[in-house]
């Protein structure tokens, strides 16, 4: 594993490296926002498509709205409450912010992350990191070093920072501007909830809805994300494996050997810093399928998050009536 400290970490990406970032939420592949080098690169060493717009880490509100033309009061109480913290914030950009990063949206993801190592970094960085998480595009999401590791071998020097506390990526929130006032809009559920957002806004006087919706411009929400290795099937609580299982294999087209049980811990703040991990191993200790029940225990707002990422990352799902949904 090629480790690297904060200082060799800066100068990488000053020449326009790509290194992997610890962040509270998933580990980050970086590049220096001014450095179109360095951009190129995190979508080459992702694989990922052009049309999937970045997200900048800064460690200030000033950075933030430096690469702004509008900054809300909504954006300053948010980011005043969340940040450092999972949360990032959609703005409208100007023309400081590479057209490479906001995939020619007139917007900007802004999220400054939680993590002291990676604090420290931005310290030392004019503008800011572009850092989606450091998994090939689709992929199951990196909350350790050597999950980065996995991903990219010795191409992506790596500044370990842990363990990732929360585990799944954060909450990404627009803010929109409507006939009766402003709206947050979710456009991905994280540890930050509707709720909880919506709380913040209400004791600094603002009353917007904070609302989930998918985002009406960035394709990045695609349908299949976060994949592991081998099929994930999620079944409904009232269905046992002996039933399923018949279906299962036939739609696979092949018999099931190995298939791995998996519950969720009961407390979502920690089944959601286990998620991935428990993924990652999973389809690496030689089963041929991951088995999830829905359980109506982990039905409140918290859980959203993880049954976002858990969707996705599905390879089918069979309802209560053992209908295959895709
Ligand atoms: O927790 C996180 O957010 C992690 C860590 C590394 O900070 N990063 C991360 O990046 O998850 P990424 O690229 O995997 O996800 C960024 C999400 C994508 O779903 C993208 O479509 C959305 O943010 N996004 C970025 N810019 C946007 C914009 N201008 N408008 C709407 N959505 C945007
Ligand atoms: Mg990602």
């Amino acid at each position: 594993m090629k480790l690297v400290n904060i200082n060799e970490a800066r100068e990488l990406l000053l020449h326009g490296e790509v290194v992997g970032i610890p962040t509270e939420t998933v580990y980050g592949l970086a590049g220096w926002i001014k450095s179109d080098e360095g951009l190129r690169k995190i979508f080459s060493t992702k694989e990922r498509p052009f049309f999937d717009p970045l997200i900048v880490h800064i460690d200030t509100i000033e950075k933030a709205k430096s690469l702004t033309s509008e900054w809300t009061p909504l954006h300053e109480v948010l980011a005043r409450a969340c940040w450092p913290g999972p949360l990032t914030l959609i703005a409208k950009k100007n023309d400081l912010t590479n057209p490479l990063i906001t995939s020619g949206l007139d917007s900007v993801g802004l999220r400054c992350p939680n993590h002291s190592a990676t604090l420290e970094l931005l310290s030392q960085i004019e503008g800011g990191l572009a850092a989606p998480s450091a998994n090939k595009f689709g992929k199951t999401s990196p909350t350790s070093a050597a999950h980065v590791y996995d991903e990219f071998k010795e191409d992506v020097p790596i500044l370990d920072g842990g363990a990732c506390e929360v585990g799944i990526e954060s909450t990404v929130a627009g803010i929109e501007k409507t006939d009766e006032g402003w709206k947050v809009l979710i456009y991905r559920p994280g540890f930050f909830t509707a709720q909880f957002l919506q709380q913040i806004l209400k004791e600094n006087g603002i009353s917007s809805d904070v609302l989930y919706a998918e985002s009406p411009v960035a394709p990045g929400q695609l349908k299949h994300h976060y994949m592991p290795n081998i099929p994930l099937i999620i079944i409904a609580e009232t269905t046992g494996w002996t039933k399923a299982r018949p279906i299962i294999e036939k739609k696979l087209g092949r018999e099931i050997s190995q298939p791995a049980f998996w519950t969720l811990a009961n407390d979502a703040v920690i089944a959601s810093r286990e998620l991935y991990e428990n993924l990652r191993q999973f389809s690496a200790n030689g089963h041929d399928l991951i088995l999830i029940q829905r359980n109506s225990k982990h039905s409140g707002e918290e859980w959203k998050g993880i049954w976002n990422r858990l969707t996705k990352a599905k390879t089918f799902e069979l309802d209560e009536s053992l209908n295959i949904v895709e």
